[in-house]
């Protein structure tokens, strides 16, 4: 059973300086989701009274972003960071100053771990009986942590690297930044901290010896698994950590009935939804709320963001971006589809087609090589390869809308706004410029004609001529160039 906590503050004011980026440190993403958004998502799941976010550098930013993924927390701004103390006495101050009541332990974590899970926290938490319980890890490399300085099972103090005898950073078992607290007596032993340490900061972690010394008991809890405490600090750690969060994901993911023909090359974010018998080929990156139904195969080489994929469907090598494929569809290779994208139940679009903004009937095909933009194809049409929808006059964009069953010959040009008549046809090549009424058929290009012997004349000296040469004496007796008329200077000289 686990105590529901007063309060949970996040450290999120420092800068970050090792990321060496104009975004806030705990602003970059991982699977689709920002660090702080996922130290936020674990705190959550102790259901805490309030969520205090302590921002500081670029806290625009941290503010604005927190407004939109979790607006129910409450962001505080640390004026000068002067230290992790410092940081949770201003959080403090924030939840008093509200008329908090603060009755149940007061949980601080930090903002750049986004491996930390809800089980972790819960799992300290349960285990939480005295003045203080720190969540700490062993691992193989301490260095750069604060080590845990124990008597024999309570923890005596916590040492800053900077801070620690030889003999301190010997030990192995290291500080995560997270804890849970007594909510009277972290406010009481924040008042009494001071700044006599190497980086003249306000240690949190003096809070700790504090204790121990007026004899309260503070005890560690050992994560489970010290990849949950990892933090962020440069872009190395960044990655490394979305490799772990890539994993999780895929492992749960296949747990569920989900087969991944290559998981270190499949990237999924947390939002996405994915129903048992899919298929996921390699290189696949699922980025969003995607959803994709059951039976559907989607890659290799496939990015989908935020796309809905119906049951059965085939996506292959495709980029698509707030699209819906439906039941049956298929997709790819080299697709591109663009936000408003939607395609019927077993329609197609197949290679080099770019379709936005426009509904592809039930059974409705653009196989080839076609641009499709501000349109609407009715149930069982079928679009010629290359034809292209020219939904844009240089200056306003226009609609188009293909009837049921209709026929586009290739290479035509709809140019809207127009209109194509259910059933009709359009003549390959065209340049459809006014409706087409149903069941018509519309030609709209110029009447083919052969200027026989044009290459004998004009190109006499050329492999062609020699060529036509050959053709026209193979055909018959007449050795005879035919004589020229006025249309030798069609489109030449
Ligand atoms: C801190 C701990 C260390 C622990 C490590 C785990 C202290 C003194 N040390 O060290 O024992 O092993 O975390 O990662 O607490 N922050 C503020 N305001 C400030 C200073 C920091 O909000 O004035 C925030 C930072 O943005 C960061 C967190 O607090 O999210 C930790 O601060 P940082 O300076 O990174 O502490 P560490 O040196 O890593
Ligand atoms: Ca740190």
């Amino acid at each position: 059973m686990t105590t529901r906590p007063a309060a949970v503050i996040i450290l999120a004011a420092g800068e970050g300086k090792r990321m060496k980026s104009a975004v806030p440190k705990v602003l970059h993403p991982i699977a689709g989701r920002s660090l702080v958004g996922h130290v936020i998502e674990a705190a959550a799941h102790l259901e805490p009274e309030h969520v205090v976010v302590v921002v500081g550098h670029g806290r625009d930013l941290v503010v604005e972003h927190l407004a939109e993924v979790a607006p129910w927390v409450m962001p505080v701004v640390q004026e000068q960071q002067r230290g992790t103390g410092d940081a949770v006495r201003v959080a403090m101050e924030a939840l008093t100053a509200r008329g908090a009541q603060l009755a149940g332990p007061i949980v601080v974590l930090t903002g750049d771990t986004p491996l930390l899970t809800g089980d972790t926290l819960a799992g300290m938490l349960a285990e939480h009986d005295a003045a203080c319980t720190v969540l700490t890890a062993r691992v193989v490399d301490p260095s750069g942590y604060g080590r845990v300085v124990r008597t024999d099972v309570d923890v005596q103090a916590i040492v800053e690297e900077r801070d620690a005898t030889d003999a301190q950073r010997s030990i192995d078992e290291i500080n995560s930044g997270m804890y849970a607290f007594d909510a009277a007596l972290l406010a009481e032993n924040l008042a009494r901290l001071g700044t006599d340490n190497s980086q003249g900061e306000e240690y949190l972690t003096d809070v700790i010896g504090l204790l121990t010394g007026a004899g309260h008991r503070v005890r560690a809890h050992i994560a489970p698994d010290p990849d949950d405490i990892r933090g962020v600090n440069d872009r190395v750690q960044l990655a490394e950590a979305a490799e772990l969060m890539r994993d999780r994901i895929n492992v749960r993911w296949m747990r569920d009935g989900v087969t991944m023909a290559d998981p270190s090359s499949t990237w999924i974010d947390v939002d996405v939804e994915i129903e048992p018998d899919v298929t996921l080929l390699p290189q696949t990156i699922l980025r969003g709320p995607t959803a994709i139904s059951t039976g559907a195969r989607v890659g290799p080489g496939t990015t989908l963001v935020s796309c809905e994929v119906g049951a059965d469907a085939e996506v292959i090598h495709t980029w698509a971006e707030l699209a819906v494929i439906g039941e049956g569809a298929q997709v790819g290779p080299f697709t591109y589809l663009r936000p408003g994208a939607q395609l019927g139940d077993g329609a197609k679009a197949g290679a080099y087609v770019e379709i936005k903004n426009s509904t592809v009937g039930n059974g409705a095909k653009v196989p080839h090589l076609s641009y499709v933009g501000d349109a609407q194809i009715g149930e069982g049409s079928n679009i010629g390869a290359a034809t292209v929808f020219v939904n844009y006059d240089g200056q306003d964009k226009h609609r188009t809308v293909v009837g049921r069953d209709v026929r586009i010959g290739s290479d035509s040009m709809l140019v809207a706004p127009v209109e194509i008549g259910d059933g009709a046809y359009t003549a390959a090549g065209s340049v459809i410029t006014e409706d087409v009424p149903p069941g018509a058929m519309a030609v709209g290009r110029a009447k083919q004609r052969n200027i026989e012997g044009w290459v004998e004349r004009k190109r006499a000296d050329s492999a062609s001529a020699r060529s036509a040469r050959a053709a026209r004496e193979a055909d018959g007796p007449s050795d005879r160039v035919p004589l020229a008329d006025s249309t030798d200077s069609f489109r030449e000289e």
